[in-house]
């Protein structure tokens, strides 16, 4: 065994689980056996699934085939519904993490782009929790007017380009109370990878453009980006090589070696250091969302380890990043005090994992 470093309580603020209609994805057994595989403690599942998750029958759904299910700890997301569900956030706050608005087009039937109606979510959300929103280019400025107006804690998911990276920076200056995250494809890929990966590189945002890939490093450097996060969503190879491709790659067992590989590759993009890369992902997350993280939880991982990611190590799985060589292998990941893989195996049964939020927790 090469040097090994220990985490503790790592956590993926934005993974789409699938489960219920869409099983055949994936389930809340497969994809938090796969967070565990790539070394996560818990991960928080969003509500564009089926049916979406935005009252309180399609929350209960969820909650309670995901806690008969998931091997990691987790949290789930409540939805912002185009005809206004507001009336139902009160029903809702203490089992959820935090609420989710599309603002721009991606999988699922969720998307507002009516400024009036993200306003009227804006003004109901008094939780603390913080709002995420998937919003890209020109739409971050219409956000950040209702985080100026409302004081809302929010959290931007996967950005993406040098413009959006622009208006938060700035965002940042005046003192928002914001957050921002970035994903790995963004960071690893640019659309200079589509030719070669065809559909399995298509995903909301899309891939960019070689500029803003360095960007995404130099703010990752600057301290600017809050939260590292997998976006993992998995869809079937069938789907995926359809004549309508939907959107989104798996990641949740990538994320953690290709950092690793980043960072200890002087020429790999202006890596940055490992202590930021490593709040990213575990501490960050965990302050944005209030929540810690159990005793004798840490994920053990390999740093000398190097191989090349296939389908064996995916677990079946298919990845964008096959083919490529990284390092980073997990060795063991604990959670309170209790080995749940040991570096090929899931140790634990369906149900294991705890919900963070709510009365369950
Ligand atoms: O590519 C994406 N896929 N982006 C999203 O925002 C949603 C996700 C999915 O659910 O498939
Ligand atoms: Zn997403």
């Amino acid at each position: 065994m090469g040097r090994t470093l220990k985490i503790h309580g790592m956590l993926d603020p934005h993974v789409h689980l699938r489960g219920m209609e869409w099983s055949h994805k994936g389930t809340f057994a497969s994809e938090t056996e796969a967070a565990l595989a790539g070394g996560y403690w818990a991960v928080l599942d969003m509500p564009n699934t089926l049916p979406s998750t935005v009252d309180r029958p399609s929350l209960d759904r969820k909650l309670s085939e995901i806690g008969t299910q998931a091997v990691c700890d987790w949290g789930v997301y409540f939805g912002a519904a185009k005809n206004g569900n507001w009336d139902q956030y009160n029903g809702i706050l203490d089992d959820v993490c935090g609420l989710k608005i599309y603002n721009n087009a991606t999988t699922g039937n969720l998307l507002i782009d009516d400024q009036a109606i993200r306003e009227e979510h804006y003004q109901h959300w008094t939780a603390k929790k913080p709002i995420a929103v998937h919003a890209e280019e020109e739409t971050v400025l219409d956000i950040l007017a209702l985080v100026r107006k409302y004081r809302r804690r929010t959290h931007f998911c996967h950005i993406s380009t040098a413009k959006e990276l622009e208006y938060l920076r700035a965002a940042k200056e005046e003192r928002l109370p914001i957050t921002l995250g970035v994903t790995p494809h963004h960071l690893f890929l640019t659309e200079d990878d589509l030719p070669a990966l065809g559909s399995l590189g298509l995903m909301k945002p899309t891939l960019k453009r070689a500029y803003d890939r360095a960007m995404l490093w130099k703010a990752i450097g600057d301290g600017v980006v809050d939260v590292i996060e997998s976006d993992h969503a998995p869809h079937t190879l069938e789907e995926k090589s359809s004549a309508n491709p939907p959107y989104g790659v798996p990641g949740l067992q990538t994320t953690l070696p290709l950092m690793i590989t980043a960072v200890s590759n002087p020429n790999w993009m202006s890596p940055a250091p490992w202590a930021h890369v490593k709040a990213m992902l575990s501490t960050n997350p965990r302050r944005i969302f209030g929540v810690q993280a159990p005793p004798e939880t840490y994920t053990v991982v390999d740093v000398d380890d190097e191989f090349v990611i296939d389908k064996q190590w995916l677990r079946g799985a298919w990845s964008p990043f096959e083919g490529m060589r990284v390092r980073g292998r997990v060795r063991e990941v604990w959670i309170r005090g209790v080995k749940v893989f040991d570096g090929e195996n899931v140790l634990v049964k369906p149900g294991f994992g705890h919900n963070l939020f709510g009365k369950t927790a």
